[in-house]
């Protein structure tokens, strides 16, 4: 509900959430958390840490490293756990994690495709059983879509992933619900659309900002960097006219990824864009140019929730159209530093009481 008066104008929406966020682990969980969690009522943590969470005794301490980090800044903010399949995940473990309410979904990277994911699948037929079991369950399984052959283009591996792993999988397991995860093509669009109900994807802040040309705007810009990275401009147009249409199959997933700056600005930068400080303020930002404010609800705070079969949030938050600043770094305990997407650049939309 959009509320106009002589000089602002506020948007309230029930609470967003995010279907897609590292909040990693130690010094850098207790920087970044406090951001997700000012502002999105439930999260899908990613599970790719270094060892990653494979099983339902790492995520639920996980989970309770979490809520430490937050301490009194936790309110009602729920993190939904998911576990990092291998070639030897235990079905049994899966299962039992997902009926106790540990496990919201499982996670698919493939092997070498992004940040620690060496422990990921190098053969989807070595994890066929346990596809299986998620099946039966009815229980998410989250798609890194990239193929990894090197000789495919850096540009084309989601595409490629598509036809190569994509299509099969779907055709092999009818009934178990996926999300393609970070979605940044327009083929990713398309296929989406084409089987939404059974599958979904999420789309993330940057990508519906920036498009490839901006990584070398100027000389080459290491906090633009991540995986999958942006495509060419018809891309970004389709993803933009993808998330403001509405529709049920997409939904948001900031996959913001911290890291600190030394990580990214170095000989061989990590893949990453931290825009938790800003996360729902961005997407307000992208909705109102696409004058689709009235749709961010349906994407920020309820289709997701249908998708993964959870309740849409009775909470509700408002968002001030107010300029502010993007704060131009965030610090660990130890000193080092995270730079944000939009570090120092102006906002137009703000979160109340933030
Ligand atoms: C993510 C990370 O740093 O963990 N990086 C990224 O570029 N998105 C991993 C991922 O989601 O691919
Ligand atoms: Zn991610």
């Amino acid at each position: 509900m959009i509320t106009e008066t002589a000089t602002t104008a506020t948007l309230s929406l029930g609470r967003p959430d995010d279907w897609h966020v590292h909040l990693r682990d130690g010094a850098m969980l207790d920087a970044v958390a406090p951001f997700t969690a000012r502002r999105f009522g439930r999260a899908i943590i990613m599970p790719n840490l270094d060892p990653p969470i494979t099983d339902r005794g790492m995520a639920k301490s996980y989970r309770e490293r979490i809520f430490e980090a937050l301490g009194d800044k936790r309110g009602d903010f729920q993190p939904l756990m998911t576990c990092y399949l291998t070639e030897r995940t235990d079905g049994r473990d899966l299962a039992a994690g997902y009926a106790d309410g540990i496990f919201a979904a499982a996670k698919l990277y493939p092997a070498g495709a992004t940040t620690n994911s060496a422990a990921g699948v190098t053969d989807m037929a070595r994890i066929s059983g346990v596809l299986e079991v998620m099946q039966k369950a009815g229980m998410p399984l989250l798609v890194h879509g990239e193929v990894t052959d090197p000789g495919v283009d850096i540009f084309d591996r989601e595409a490629v992933f598509i036809e190569r792993v994509l299509e099969p999988l779907l055709g092999q397991f009818p009934e178990l619900p996926i999300v393609f995860e970070h979605i940044t093509t327009e083929q990713a669009v398309d296929f989406v659309r084409g089987r939404a109900g059974r599958l979904a994807a999420t789309i993330t802040a940057h990508h519906l900002m920036i498009n490839r040309n901006a990584i070398f705007e100027g000389g080459i810009r290491p906090h633009y960097y991540c995986l999958p990275v942006a495509k060419r401009e018809r891309h970004r147009l389709a993803l933009r006219q993808a998330a403001t249409s509405g529709e049920a199959c997409f939904f948001l997933g900031t996959d913001s990824a911290p890291h600190v700056q030394g990580a990214k600005e170095q000989a061989c930068g990590c893949a990453g864009i931290f825009s938790a400080p800003a996360a729902i303020e961005l997407y307000a930002q992208v909705f109102e140019d696409e004058g689709a404010l009235g749709k961010l609800e349906a994407f920020a705070s309820l289709n997701g929730a249908g998708f993964y079969g959870l309740p849409a949030s009775e909470d509700r938050i408002t968002l001030e159209r107010k300029e502010w600043w993007v704060t131009e770094a965030v610090a660990l305990a130890d000193g080092q530093v995270i730079r944000p997407l939009m570090a120092g650049e102006r906002l137009n939309w703000r979160l109340a009481g933030a």
